[in-house]
C-alpha cells in the first residue's frame, strides 16, 4: 500500500516537474569509441540510458562525480534521470578522450520547445506561418505554448476548433483549423467569441498590449467601457505573470490575420 502510494506520488511529481509532455527515456549509444549523440538535450525529469554497443568495455562517468556507471561490458546499460536544469559533461573513465554532454532544459526552455513544435511538427498540428520579423522568436514560441497547450484559447475562439477530418474527439488525427484559427465567431448564448487575430495595424483583437493586459486582469471590454466580458475565463488568465501575458500578446501578434466566421455558420 505504502509502495503504491509512493509510486503514485512519484509519478505525479515527475509529471509536474518535468514540464514535458511525458517524462521520456532517451538512449545514448556507446559505439566506435564515441557517445552517440555526443550532445543530448532533454527535459527535466527525463532519463538517459547508456547502451554499450562496443566489444570494448566503457563507462559513463560524470566529470563532476555526479554519476559513474562503473564498467559496462558489451550490451551493458546504465540509466540515470535528471531533475535539475544545466549542462552536464561526462567521459569514459577507461578512454578519457571519449567526452560528451547532457543538457537539461529549464522549464521555460521546454515551454519554448513545445510551443515551437506545435507550429513546426510534422504531421502539422497547426499549419500556420508565424510572422517573426521584429519579434523575439522565443517569446512568441512560449506564447504558442501558453495559448495552445495551456490556455485552450482555440476551444472558444476558433470555429470549428479542428480541421475537417482532424477532430480528435472523433478519434481522428488532431489538427487545428488553421483557416479561422482564433478568428472567433462561436456563440455562447448571446456572447460571441471575439476575433483575436491581428487587425490591419497588426494589433491582436485590435487592442494594444496595455489594453490586452488590462482586459485579462479586469475583464473590462476596451470596446465598450463599463462592460465586463462574459464567458471568457479572464479571472483565471488574469493570474498569469506579466511575462506570460506579454508572451501571449507577442504570439497573437505573430499569427495570420483571419476573417471572423458568422456565428450561424459555426457548428
Ligand atoms: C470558454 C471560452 C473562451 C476561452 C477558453 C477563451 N475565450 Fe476569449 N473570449 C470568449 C468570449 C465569449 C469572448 C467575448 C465575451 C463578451 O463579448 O462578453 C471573448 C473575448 C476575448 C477578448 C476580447 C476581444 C475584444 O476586443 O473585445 C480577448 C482579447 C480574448 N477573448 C482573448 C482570449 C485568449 C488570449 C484566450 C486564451 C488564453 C481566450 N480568450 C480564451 C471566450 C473564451
Amino acid at each position: 500500500m505504502l509502495n503504491k502510494t509512493r509510486l503514485l506520488l512519484g509519478l505525479t511529481l515527475t509529471l509536474i516537474t518535468s514540464g514535458s509532455l511525458y517524462a521520456q527515456t532517451l538512449t545514448v549509444n556507446i559505439k566506435n569509441f564515441q557517445f552517440q549523440p555526443s550532445n543530448l538535450s532533454i527535459d527535466q525529469g527525463d532519463t538517459v540510458q547508456w547502451v554499450n554497443q562496443d566489444s570494448s568495455t566503457h563507462t559513463s562517468t560524470s566529470d563532476h562525480s555526479l554519476w559513474d556507471s562503473k564498467n559496462l561490458s558489451q550490451a551493458g546499460t546504465f540509466t540515470r534521470s535528471f531533475d535539475k536544469p544545466g549542462k552536464f559533461t561526462y567521459h569514459c573513465a577507461i578512454h578519457p578522450g571519449m567526452k560528451a554532454t547532457v543538457i537539461i532544459r529549464t522549464a521555460e526552455q521546454t515551454q519554448i520547445k513545445i510551443g515551437k513544435d506545435i507550429i513546426a511538427s510534422l504531421p502539422k498540428q497547426l499549419p500556420i506561418t508565424l510572422k517573426l520579423a521584429g519579434q523575439n522568436a522565443d517569446q512568441v514560441y512560449r506564447g504558442s505554448y501558453l495559448v495552445n497547450a495551456q490556455g485552450a484559447c482555440a476551444d472558444c475562439h476558433s470555429c470549428p476548433t479542428y480541421a475537417a477530418g482532424h477532430n480528435p474527439y472523433q478519434g481522428q488525427p488532431k489538427q487545428f483549423n488553421a483557416q479561422s484559427y482564433l478568428a472567433g465567431g462561436r456563440a455562447f448564448g448571446p456572447f460571441i467569441s471575439a476575433n483575436i487575430t491581428p487587425d490591419e495595424s497588426g494589433k491582436p483583437a485590435g487592442i494594444t498590449l496595455a489594453q490586452f493586459k488590462d482586459l485579462l486582469r479586469t475583464g473590462h471590454d476596451p470596446d465598450v467601457p463599463g462592460n465586463i466580458l462574459q464567458v471568457m475565463p479572464w479571472p483565471i488568465y488574469g493570474m498569469m505573470s506579466d511575462r506570460d501575458l506579454d508572451a501571449i500578446y507577442a504570439y497573437l501578434s505573430a499569427i495570420p490575420k483571419a476573417t471572423q466566421p458568422l456565428a450561424s455558420a459555426c457548428p
